[in-house]
Order: C-alpha cells, then sequence, then structure tokens
C-alpha cells in the first residue's frame, strides 16, 4: 500500500518527538536509524536535529552540514517551505536532515517560535518528520513535543534513568499528553538489575518497543556514520527498527483510510442504501 505523498501546503505529515528524560539513552541512534528504516521512494522522511546545544545527528548520518538551523532562524521572516528545503542536507537513504547549529552558543537564537514554524514547514514537505530533542522537558524541547503527534520515550534499565523516565511521564500525563507516549527500552538486554519485564510495572505503562543491547554493532555504526539498518541490517537491533518503522506505517495508514465524516451536502444529496 503507498503512503499518501506530500503534497505542499494543505498536507500534513507525522510529527515524533524522540525524547528521554537522561543523556545517553539512545535518542540519535534511534532517530537515525528509524528515519531510514522508514525511507522510502514514496515515503519522504524529514529530521530535525532538535538537541540544539551538542546535536549529533550530522555525525551519525556522516553528513558534513552546509546549512544549519541557524541559517534558519536567519532567515525566519521570509522562511516558506520552499526556501527550508534548500537548508536540508541530503542522506544517502532520502533522509532530509535539518542540522543543528555548528555551535552549543547558536542554540540561544532558535527561539520557541522558530521551532514551531519549522516543524509546521517540514511537516508539509514530508510524510514523517523525526525530531531528536535534547535531555528532557526543557521549555524548546516542549516546543517540539507540542507538535509531535507520537512522542517516543525512551528509556534503558538504569535506575537512574527508571526513576526520570517514571517522572517525565507523570509530567507528560499532567500536561494531557498522555494518548500521545509510547515508551521504548533501549539496550532492553544489558545486563542490569531491573529486569526488560519489570518496566511496564514500574513505569506503570504499556511499552511500544523493546530494543536489544547490541553494543559493537550501534556504536561502531555511529563511529562511522553509517546506520546499522543500512550496514547491519541483519542484526537484531536493526530488525528492531525495521519493526517499528513498520508499525508508524501501518499505523499512519490506518488513519488515513478511516472514512472521513460525510458533509451535511453529502448526507442530504446521497441515494438511500436500497433495502
Ligand atoms: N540498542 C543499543 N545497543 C547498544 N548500545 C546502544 C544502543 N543504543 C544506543 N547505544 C549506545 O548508547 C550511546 C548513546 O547513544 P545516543 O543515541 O548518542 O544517546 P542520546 O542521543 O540519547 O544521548 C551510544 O554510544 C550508543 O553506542
Ligand atoms: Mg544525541
Amino acid at each position: 500500500m503507498r503512503s499518501e505523498p506530500a503534497k505542499g501546503k494543505g498536507f500534513r505529515g507525522e510529527m515524533i518527538a524522540v525524547c528521554s528524560a537522561k543523556g545517553g539513552v539512545g535518542r540519535t541512534v534511534i532517530t537515525t536509524n528509524l528515519a531510514v528504516a522508514l525511507s522510502k521512494s514514496n515515503i519522504k522522511v524529514g529530521v530535525i536535529d532538535g538537541s540544539f546545544q551538542f546535536g549529533d545527528i550530522c555525525l551519525a548520518l556522516d553528513l558534513h552540514p552546509t546549512f544549519s538551523m541557524k541559517d534558519v532562524a536567519e532567515s525566519i521572516e521570509t522562511l516558506d517551505a520552499f526556501a527550508l528545503s534548500g537548508f536540508l542536507m541530503h542522506h544517502s537513504s532520502g533522509v532530509k536532515v535539518l542540522a543543528g547549529p555548528e555551535r552549543p552558543e547558536y542554540a540561544d537564537i532558535i527561539t520557541g517560535d522558530i521551532i514551531a514554524a519549522v516543524c509546521d514547514l517540514m511537516l508539509q514537505q514530508h510524510d514523517y518528520v523525526l525530531a531528536d530533542t535534547g535531555v528532557g522537558l526543557q521549555e524548546k524541547n516542549l516546543q517540539i513535543i507540542e507538535k509531535a503527534d507520537q512522542i517516543f520515550v525512551l528509556t534503558n534499565l538504569e535506575m537512574a534513568t527508571m526513576k526520570n523516565t517514571k517522572l517525565m511521564l507523570e509530567t507528560l500525563e499532567l500536561l494531557g499528553l498522555k494518548d500521545k507516549v509510547q515508551v521504548v527500552v533501549n539496550r532492553s538486554s544489558m545486563e542490569s538489575v531491573i529486569q526488560a519485564s519489570d518496566v511496564p510495572d514500574i513505569l506503570g505503562v504499556e511499552i511500544g518497543m523493546y530494543i536489544p543491547n547490541q553494543f559493537q554493532i550501534v556504536s561502531q555504526s555511529l563511529n562511522v556514520g553509517i546506520p546499522f539498518v543500512i550496514g547491519q541490517g541483519k542484526t537484531d537491533v536493526a530488525k528492531a527498527m525495521f519493526r517499528m518503522a513498520d508499525q508508524l506505517v501501518s499505523r499512519r495508514e490506518i488513519s488515513l483510510l478511516k472514512p472521513k465524516p460525510h458533509s451535511i451536502f453529502h448526507s442530504l444529496f446521497s441515494k438511500p442504501k436500497l433495502q
């Protein structure tokens, strides 16, 4: 089944915010590999490096950005979807990337309004827009989260991550965003006093996806800048990413297939069904 192609104005893709309550949990790994796993000729995928101080999406994809979010911020007055597309870096998989600013001090010029405008314009041109985010629930992350259709909250099996993840989930619930949250347990096969099977009880939520721990494959892929879904597609960790991509696509196809409510005009003039 084909996904609806991006159509410019009027079209809105699906926004996924990849978040975690602690650093080093795997946001960049999951954002980049999921983006590449989703990308097909008929599925356009955009990535925003929303880790505005120390973004490493380009490193993970071996891209050498000529433009970044800083250039976008500086042209915001005249920015439209066409102009924005000129600032995106092209990955060989087809994924388009809006790089984070090249220096941490530039993060300050990325205001909430700019983030909101950029998300909207990216969504006009891509079936999926994935945003890597900074740690936790700082204001800029909340701007991205507010635009998201799905919020992936990543955790691992470490006690400190679990404690902070629970607090983050409680806060997202208070913000009325619980229905959009999917908890992803990364490195779920790592040795820990906490077992992966304990996580639903500890966090009080169902788990959307478990991603196995394959440090050598993941770490090497990050170091060379080739996502493991490309270079190591048969590994368990890559298969988990492909499953995650399939889940996203089938859920979106179901939502696009749902019949739209009939207009009043249609109800007035449609023929009654024959008995
Ligand atoms: N599924 C995994 N298996 C093994 N190691 C992983 C896995 N996911 C992430 N890592 C490791 O965790 C580290 C942090 O990942 P990263 O994506 O940079 O985290 P974040 O962006 O949340 O700070 C990386 O060195 C990576 O190799
Ligand atoms: Mg990161």
